[in-house]
């Protein structure tokens, strides 16, 4: 008999080894390499292909790409501008965020304007599927619905019959025969993936994957399959005010970064403004804003931290929906080049509303909100913080000021802390040029 080949792959980016290494040397990430078999059916044409044209690009005339509005804006707004006809989407989000709700959803719109829409779900039954879209008062849509986890049955369906759409409920779950290691593994979510672009390309059906990511990454998670699709969009979220944000992290088809803000009820996302839930009206210490930049948008969010006293060897550092090496950093300068006695003290710091920014132009809000918590005084009302903050404790200018001041004005904020110098009537500008500057006023 002969040997049974296999091979070890990383299940966080896909890379290769013919050992079992405990490191990926690609990616960094520990205990992620599984065993998987090597026994590819595949490879049957691999003569020269036919019906390939070569075309001189100026040849080509460019047909502005087919875009359908679902209507609901938040979610046009994150795709830049609507469903691209023939496109493949890959929605990740961890557990219950709310996946297979906003499929649903979106496929209520999309029969109610006649398209021919299949889902199909690997996880859940019939019955399953009809409760919730029962919950969302759905119930009763032209949708068709297949329960499966063979991928040759997905692939039957697509190529016999046309859809407009097809949804798969997660790709996780589904199991190619031509693959042999379990579903779920890199191999075989690689291999469903390039099979469902195919499809998409060659009939035109736009199809949506759903795939599941877990913080440990024990299973294959869908970062391995961002290359191969069209838009790859990441549900994020704050649980427990039912909040939930997606967000583009890859687009051929518009800005990435673009974020969507939902609400999630028993009646399903509701699409909501940003301001109603990231911005609270009373004034606390340790509480700041700052006008970021995601994708064309611009925000405000608020910073809260806590800063007490350790009581053990260790102060001990908290971030959420923030780098905890960044805060560490800005700790450090406050401390260093500001004189703030900071470091013998707890840190807990966390962005309102389970947002995640990883903009520089925060650093002087979660700067101000540090003082303000160690201080234990509320900053100054109606006030925002924008710059960046360097290691030698100068403050430097943002890209785009005026449109972050702006985001501030509609809100009626009208202290704008800030490097460099600006005059304007209708608000109040502090230049602060060092995070000196920032300890002075507050
Ligand atoms: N009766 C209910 N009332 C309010 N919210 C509910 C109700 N039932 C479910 N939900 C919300 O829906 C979420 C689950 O949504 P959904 O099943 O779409 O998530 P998912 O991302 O597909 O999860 P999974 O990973 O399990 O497939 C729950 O976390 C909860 O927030
Ligand atoms: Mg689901
Ligand atoms: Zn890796």
């Amino acid at each position: 008999m002969p040997k049974i080949k296999s091979h070890f792959v990383c299940n966080q980016c896909g890379a290769i080894s013919p050992k079992w290494v405990g490191k990926c040397p690609e990616c960094g990430s520990w205990n992620s390499f599984t065993e998987e078999i090597i026994d590819k059916k595949e490879d049957k044409n691999q003569s020269t292909p036919k019906n390939i044209s070569i075309k001189k690009l100026s040849s080509i005339s460019g047909i502005e790409v087919d875009r359908f509005i679902t209507g609901i804006k938040e979610f046009d707004q994150v795709l830049g501008g609507g469903l691209v006809k023939g496109s493949v989407i890959l929605i990740g989000g961890e557990p219950g965020i709310g996946k297979s709700t906003i499929m649903l959803q979106i496929s209520a719109i999309l029969t109610n304007e006649k398209k021919k829409v299949i889902y199909f779900s690997g996880e859940e039954s019939y019955s399953q599927i009809k409760i919730r879209a029962d919950r969302l008062g759905i119930g009763n849509i032209e949708l068709d619905i297949v329960s499966t986890n063979s991928f040759e049955n997905i692939q039957e369906i697509l190529k016999s019959n046309f859809y407009d759409y097809a949804i798969i409920d997660s790709i996780q779950t589904f199991y190619s025969e031509e693959i042999s290691s379990a579903a779920g593994t890199v191999s075989q979510i690689k291999h469903i993936t390039h099979n469902l672009v195919e499809i998409a390309k060659s009939i035109g059906t736009t199809i949506f994957i759903i795939g599941q990511v877990t913080k440990e990454g024990s299973i294959a998670g869908p970062k391995v399959l961002e290359h191969l699709v069209d838009t790859v969009l990441y549900f994020e979220g704050d649980y427990n005010r039912g909040i939930r944000i997606l967000r583009s992290v890859k687009n051929r088809f518009g800005p990435t970064n673009e974020v969507g803000f939902f609400e999630m009820s028993d009646k399903g996302l509701k699409e909501i403004s940003y301001k109603e839930l990231l911005i609270s009206s009373s004034n606390f210490s340790g509480r700041a804003l700052t006008s970021i930049m995601e994708g064309t948008r611009f925000f405000l969010v608020e910073v809260e931290s806590l800063v007490t006293p350790t009581f053990f060897n260790f102060s001990k550092r908290i971030a959420n929906g923030f780098d905890l090496n960044r805060l560490n950093m800005i700790a450090a300068i406050l401390e260093k080049r500001g004189g703030l006695n900071i470091s013998n003290h707890d840190i807990y710091l966390s962005i309102a509303g389970g947002l995640k920014i990883n903009e520089p132009a925060a650093d002087l809000a979660i700067s101000a909100s540090l003082i303000s918590a160690f201080k234990n005084t509320p900053l100054p009302e109606s006030s925002i913080f924008i710059g960046e903050v360097s290691l030698t404790g100068e403050v430097r200018q943002v890209s785009n000021l005026k449109n972050r001041i702006n985001e501030a004005l509609k809100l009626n904020i009208k202290n704008i802390f800030a490097p460099g110098k600006l005059d304007e009537k209708d608000l109040n500008f502090y230049s602060i040029n060092n995070i000196l500057d920032l300890i002075k006023y507050l």
